[in-house]
This record gives C-alpha cells, structure tokens and sequence, in this order.
C-alpha cells in the first residue's frame, strides 16, 4: 500500500521553537529606530517585553509554553502529505510532500504565532490587541488566538481584501473581534488617505500604521504582527520541526524546499529548521524557494536596505528586501503577499545565498491551484497556490531531466474563503499585473536616512 499521509502522534509535538539566530554565520544588521533613526534593542513599545526578547535572542531553542502548546493541540501536528495524485498527473519522478497548515481553526499557519502572541500578551496584562491583515487571514487567526485568551482584538483589514472576502470579516467577528475596512476614517494616517479616496484600495504598509496608532493611542493596548519578525518566523519553526522528524521516519529528504512569501513567515517556518543543517555544512545541496507575486516583487526587483516596515514610519526601520514603504501592491487575490518589503531574517539568508526568491504572476498561481484541486482534492489560498505553482513547474523539470528529487511544499491555507477570486478565474476576469517599474521606482526615492554611526 502506498502510503499518503504522515502524522505525529500529539505527544511529539515540538516543545520548543527553533531561532535561527544562534547558528546564522554573519549576524542579522541592526534594527533601527523609527524615531531616532539610530540602531536598538528597544523599539517603540509596540509588543510586549517577551516577544521583544526573544526577537533579538540568540538562544538557539525556546521552550514553547505549556499553555500554548495545550491550545497547538487543538490542531497539531499537522499533517505531511504525499502528493500521489498531483505526481501521477505530472507523471513526474519526483516525489512531492507538503505539510498542510490548513487544518488550524483559522484555515492557515498563521494561530501558530497568534496564540503565542496572544499568550504572552494575556502574561503582560494586556487587554486589547490590534493589528492589520491583508487577505484576512492573520485577522481571522488573532481573533480566534484573542477569543481563547480574553483579549479584546481590533482589526484594519486592507480594504481592497475587506470587500473582496467579506467571510474572513464574518469569521473574526465571531470570534469577537472588531474589524474595519483600511484606510479607515478610525485613525489619524488612516484618516488623511480616507478622505482622499474614500475607495483607495489600501495596503499591508498603510494597515500596520493604522494598528500601531491606534495602539500607542490606547491604554493597555498592544500592536501585533502576523510575519516579517525574528520572533513571528521563529514561532512558525514548528512547521519544519515537525516536517523534519516526519521525514526522517520516512528515510527521505528534501532537495526542494517550497513556500510563498508576503512577510516570509510560513516558508521560513518550515525552511529555518533544514537551513540549520545547510549551514552546519550537511545536505549542502538544499534548494529553498521562496515564490512572491510579480505584483509585488520584493526579493526578485526590490533593494536590500533599510526602510520603513509601514507607509507612516511608525514601525522599526529593518534591512530588508524593499519596494518602498510607500509602494501600493496591485489588487491581487493573494491578499497576503501584497506587501512592500521581506523579512529582515529571509533577506539576510537570501543575500548569504542560503535561500532564493522566485516571482510568478497571478494567473499561472491560480492554474496550479486548480490542477492541485483537481487531483490532491484541497483546494488551497491564492497565496498558497503561488508555491504550488512553483512546486509543479519544479516537478516537470524533474521529468525533463528524469530526476527523481524530494519536493517538500509548505501548504500555508485553504481557499474556502476565496471562491471570490477562483469565479474570477473560472469566468475568465481575472488579471496578470505587469512589473510596476515606475511605482516602485518612485517608491524607493523615499527611503530613510539612518544613522549606522
Ligand atoms: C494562507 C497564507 N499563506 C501565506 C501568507 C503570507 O504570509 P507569510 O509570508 O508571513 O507566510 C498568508 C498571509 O496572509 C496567508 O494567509
């Protein structure tokens, strides 16, 4: 019998996070103030001190706590596939494997950093959380991570995604959360692009500003983000931990590591843990793709330096892949990935050649998607479906080659919230975006001065 599906038993569950930042072989840059423009350990008081300490740690492993892992239990471990059926269509000699975060409450990895936020914050005394979301999905999953906890959860959610998933909205409210279109009239940034343009689509950048005022501007209120961080990406190594101890029961492993990016978060969680051994010199050959849309093209057409992680410059400033701070994604259905910039720790691993980026425009995402759904069965976010498309287009070129590589996918979500964008597709209304060569040049003509001393 050949077999399909892999699980840990609960009681394998990783018990501590994975921190790459003990093994890196050059540090990360600093990160910069946005006030004082100058390098620091401690940024604006935007998240509680046990996420700003275990951003800036080198401890390789940090104990998950009990309390945390107690509600991972509610889903994980999640499980690892093996795509038979995608394999046989393809008639591919490679053999692919993707770990299918789908399975959480919320439909994605994002609860595996939102309930350790939420736990840490409920620690601190906080009684109210607010944060951005683009496709709805982060939102969706604080809100959950806040419902378990007794926190109150405000969300901005991009505008543009807002109208095109009015179900992820649904989903946050009944989970307790409060959730309004951005830009939104609500805060002072969001105000003045409001009443600009009472339609402007919105973005990832202008939403974080939208959270991080509201937060300074409330008591007992924190700000929490859903990727990009040291800590978020740290937390999300119970992807690959999980996978790795998976696919040594199997006596297999990767020679493809796939994930899409929009702040880096699910990909390094299930790439982090292989790099480690990458970098320890074993298995040296490892290939980790990290797949973004054309639309917002930050690891393959942005620059590496340091910029502003949202349009007010509120947030820190990170060294980072970046199209400009002020630089507005086109309306792609991936909501997730229309971010300006990358994680610092993707960037860096990028520029030390550990890992690549790859961008695909939007219509061939949605034609993998299909053609997963049309033989694994699941049908998977528009942002997923960025790495399946890759993962496909990898696996035919083993079958040009007659090369039979271990292709490992990290399946961030489902798309059950998305049949909005798979019409669109189907009805033949959906769109490529070209490069925005000219926005984003005008968007990197504003970039910080900081002061490296
Ligand atoms: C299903 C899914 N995958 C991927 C992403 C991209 O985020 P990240 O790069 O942090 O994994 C998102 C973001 O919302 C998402 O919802």
């Amino acid at each position: 019998m050949d077999k399909t599906k892999y699980i840990l038993e609960e009681k394998d569950m990783p018990t501590q996070w994975y921190n790459i930042q003990a093994d890196l072989p050059e540090p990360l840059p600093p990160l910069i103030h946005p006030a004082t423009k100058e390098p620091t350990q401690l940024p604006p008081p935007l998240f509680v001190d046990e996420l700003n300490k275990q951003e800036f740690s080198k401890e390789r492993w940090i104990d998950i706590p009990e309390e945390v892992q107690d509600i991972y239990r509610q889903w994980r471990p999640t499980t690892l596939f093996r795509a038979r059926r995608l394999e046989k269509a393809l008639d591919t000699p490679a053999k692919i494997y993707y770990k299918f975060e789908d399975s959480s409450p919320a439909g994605s990895h994002k609860p595996n950093t939102a309930v350790a936020q939420a736990y840490y914050n409920k620690k601190a005394g906080v009684k109210r959380i607010t944060t951005e979301t683009g496709a709805g999905q982060w939102g969706s999953a604080l809100a959950m991570a806040c419902m378990y906890f007794g926190i109150e959860c405000k969300v901005y959610m991009v505008r543009v995604s807002y109208q095109q998933k009015p179900y992820r909205r649904n989903l946050m409210e009944v989970w307790g959360a409060k959730c309004v279109a951005s830009p939104s009239p609500d805060t002072q940034i969001g105000k003045k692009f409001y009443d600009a343009d009472p339609n402007h689509p919105g973005s990832l950048g202008l939403a974080i500003s939208e959270a991080c005022e509201d937060a300074f501007a409330h008591d007992n209120t924190q700000y929490s983000l859903g990727s990009v961080l040291n800590h978020v990406l740290m937390h999300q190594t119970v992807i690959g931990l999980e996978t790795k101890q998976l696919m040594e029961k199997i006596g297999d492993y990767p020679d493809i590591i796939i994930g899409c990016v929009g702040g880096g978060s699910n990909a390094a969680g299930m790439f982090l843990p292989f790099v480690k051994d990458k970098i320890a010199g074993k298995n040296k050959n490892l290939k980790v793709i990290c797949v973004e849309p054309t639309g917002a093209p930050s690891i393959t057409k942005g620059l590496l330096t340091y910029d502003y992680g949202d349009v007010a410059g509120m947030a820190p400033i990170v060294f980072m892949y970046t199209l400009g701070h002020n630089f507005v994604p086109a309306p792609i259905h991936a909501g997730g990935l229309r971010y300006h910039g990358m994680s610092p720790l993707v960037s860096h691993l990028v520029k030390l050649g550990l890992i690549e980026g790859m961008a695909v425009p939007q219509l061939a995402t949605f034609e993998a998607g299909i053609q997963f759904a049309r033989t694994e069965g699941y049908i998977s976010a528009p942002e997923t479906n960025h790495a399946i498309r890759v993962t496909i287009d990898e696996a035919l070129k083993c079958k040009d080659e007659g090369k039979s590589k271990v292709i490992l996918l990290a399946h961030s979500g489902h798309g059950h919230f998305d049949m909005g964008a798979y019409d669109a597709y189907l009805s033949g209304k959906l769109e490529d975006y070209t490069y925005p060569e000219a926005k984003i040049k005008e968007a990197l003509a504003d970039l910080p001065n900081v002061n490296l001393k």
